[in-house]
């Protein structure tokens, strides 16, 4: 894809699910990558064979108090052309009786990746070479969801971040856009689902199955680079047509 070969990337999330297939696919695409996870033993598992030259890793917990000066040990930092905030929690919430999560989820979703992009549009700007953000939303920006409201909220809030951003940054020539995935498997969040109810509620979807990683990771890529050079303020669902389909149809 034009223009990502030797471009410096952050993906935060990017030990497991969509993450890490966003990190492979920069890696195939000649950039210098940066993998940001709280994940331990996912971040350890990662190996990247010919590209382990272009690939770093940082253990970080975006939700935790110290985040800030965490991130700025990190030398990367310094500079970086394209973030992707796809680090994100999907926890259960009832508006009467299970608040609980609400906090949780907007620790991470909202105030960490906040954080992230904060510290990065801090370099971005002052390197003054432009750059792209992106943000991984979810099709529960265009549904709602039994027990998801906590999450539905934060995606949203997410979309009004990045357009706040495309507006205020574009002139800087810093794009920001969002990639909403519909159902995707497997991750850490859909591999809990039996195969039968993937196969099951895979047929419903107009493309009949589930996504995988790797066809989010492409879309990013390509959000990124600069065929999407006049894409700012999107929020582009990669989803299967999910959300075109109307709940009564078949
Ligand atoms: N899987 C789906 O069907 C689906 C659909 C729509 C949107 N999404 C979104 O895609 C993104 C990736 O999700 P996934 O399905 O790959 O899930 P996943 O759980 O496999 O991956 C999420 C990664 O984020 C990391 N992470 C979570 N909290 C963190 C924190 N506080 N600090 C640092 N890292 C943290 C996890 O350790 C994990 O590696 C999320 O934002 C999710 O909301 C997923």
């Amino acid at each position: 894809m034009k223009g990502l070969n030797g471009k410096r990337v952050i993906v935060t999330g990017g030990a497991n699910g969509i993450g890490k297939a966003i990190v492979e696919r920069f890696l195939a695409e000649g950039a210098i990558v940066f993998a940001i996870d709280k994940d331990a033993t996912g971040l350890k598992k990662l190996s990247h064979g010919n590209h382990a030259d272009r690939f770093s890793m940082m253990r970080v917990n975006i939700a935790a108090p110290d985040v800030s000066a965490q991130l700025k040990r990190a030398k990367f930092l310094s500079n970086v052309d394209i973030l992707v905030n796809n680090a994100g929690v999907d926890l259960p919430y009832d508006h009467l009786t299970n608040r609980g999560n609400w906090e949780k989820i907007f620790a991470v979703n909202i105030a960490g990746t906040r954080t992230v992009t904060e510290a990065v549009l801090d370099s971005m700007q002052s390197r003054g070479r432009g750059g792209s953000i992106i943000f991984i939303t979810s099709v529960h920006t265009a549904f709602a969801f039994n027990g998801g409201g906590a999450y539905d909220a934060s995606k949203h809030a997410l979309v009004g971040y990045m357009r706040s951003l495309a507006l205020a940054f574009g002139p800087a020539g810093i794009r920001s856009n969002a990639i909403a995935p519909g159902a995707i498997y497997p991750t850490n969040i859909t591999r809990g689902i039996p195969m039968k109810e993937v196969v099951r509620i895979g047929k419903t979807i107009p493309t009949p199955r589930f996504g995988t990683p790797h066809e989010i990771a492409g879309p990013v890529a390509w959000l990124a680079s600069d065929d999407a050079a006049y894409v700012n303020g999107a929020e582009i669902r990669v989803d299967g047509g999910l959300a075109i389909k109307a709940p009564f149809e078949e």
